[in-house]
């Protein structure tokens, strides 16, 4: 079985990390995230991918090499403008990489959903088109299907196993809301459907194509298990936090342990230091003394936590300096940065590559800094 996997988007609610590197490319816990897309693909006997990127594919080569060259074959498939998210598959096609039937994946997605189960229901059906289904708590924010045999209403068992899809309800009002499933950004297509979206021009798959397929062989599959569309850096935290807590079924999970907590060959954590779970702190990170990192911390390769600083909730990558009694809460610092002697980054701030904040210097809730931005 072959998939195509969506990673052309340009991130903008995930900026300033997107603009020095995309999305699927951003390291999330201990790997760069497209990575767990492969991995979940190569659990379902996925063995040919092909990725759609809407910008140079080069980062993305390079940190699927890092893989080993083990599992699933990957090639790529470079839009000349971005092309939506139809529009990427009718190119794939022409460019004679596709086969007759397709798993398709949106990049931005974090979960162990079994997509074997939905290849199943898609054949057994004999459909043009299956979607994953996913309950969620609010498919308000996401848009909710309707379909033969599903729930009553939110927070109920289907009805049963039908699953003809009836109707799209973009942004519910709260009475429209008879259903807690959403559409999951995976689906199985059949070549038909790939054909019938018009070439080279920007086409929605969800606006202009499944609308279409309503009542021509379009079914939907709830699928229960983890489910995270990591589109934004406070669902990036929380991805961080399922993965080191062991909420979805993943690789990097498994290498950190029931424990929740891994420090790496070559960290050196000051005895008069604390670490608490769940937390990672890789190679040659270095914490000083009466420093205190987690609960809830991934600490990049080399990063140093200089004395009597504290890192909570927060994701710190690679090669970052934390200075004295500086304290980080609730925020995302990409490579490099700099943190001056006592300063603060508040919740929710979002720290580009290499930027630096100077000695004392506080970073409001929510804020955003550039790439290699000064804070004074
Ligand atoms: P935002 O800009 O923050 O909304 O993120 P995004 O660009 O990723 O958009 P969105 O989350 O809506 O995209 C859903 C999926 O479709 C993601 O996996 C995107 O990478 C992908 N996608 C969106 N537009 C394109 C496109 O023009 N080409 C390709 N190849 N993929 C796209």
């Amino acid at each position: 079985m072959q998939a195509l996997v969506l990673v052309g988007g340009e991130g903008t609610r995930m900026r300033p990390l997107t603009l020095t590197r995309p999305k699927p490319a951003l390291q999330l816990v201990d790997r760069p995230f497209i990575r767990y897309i492969v991995e979940w693909l190569a659990r379902h006997r996925i063995t040919d991918v092909v990725m759609a990127c809407g910008f140079g594919a080069d980062p993305l080569r390079e940190v699927l090499r890092e893989g080993g060259g083990r599992g699933p074959r990957i090639r790529y498939v470079e839009e000349p403008e971005p092309l939506d998210t139809a529009g990427p598959l009718r190119l794939a096609a022409d460019e004679g990489l596709l086969g007759d039937r397709l798993l398709v994946l949106n990049g931005d997605l974090l979960s162990d959903l079994d997509l074997s189960a939905l290849i199943r229901a898609h054949d057994e059906r004999g459909a043009a088109a299956t979607l994953a289904l996913h309950p969620s708590e609010d498919p308000s924010s996401y848009g909710l299907v309707r379909r033969t045999g599903g729930p009553a209403g939110p927070g109920t068992s289907p009805a049963s196993a039908e699953g003809e899809v009836l109707q799209f309800v973009e942004k519910p009002d709260p009475g429209q809301i008879d259903t807690d499933e959403i559409s999951a950004g995976a689906y199985v297509l059949e070549r038909s459907v790939i054909e019938s979206i018009p070439p080279h021009k920007p086409v929605s798959i969800e606006h202009e194509i499944f609308p279409r397929l309503v009542g021509q062989g379009l079914y939907g599959h709830r699928l229960d298990g983890y489910w995270m569309d990591v589109g934004t850096p406070e669902r990036y935290l929380q991805a961080s936090w399922d993965i080191l807590e062991g909420r979805v079924q993943t690789a990097a999970s498994t290498r950190v342990g029931g424990a929740g907590l891994l420090v790496e060959d070559g960290a050196v954590v000051d005895p008069a230091a604390s670490v608490n779970p769940p937390a990672l702190l890789e190679t040659e990170v270095a914490v000083g003394a009466g420093a205190a990192v987690g609960a809830r911390a991934v600490i990049g390769h080399r990063s140093e936590i200089g004395e009597r600083a504290n890192v909570s909730s927060s994701v710190v990558l690679s090669d970052c300096r934390i200075g004295p009694q500086a304290s980080v809460h609730e925020a995302i610092l990409a490579p490099g940065v700099e943190v001056g002697e006592g300063a603060r980054i508040e919740a929710g701030a979002v720290i580009g590559e290499g930027a630096r904040i100077e000695a004392g210097v506080a970073i409001a809730d929510g804020a955003r800094l550039g790439p290699g931005e000064v804070a004074s």
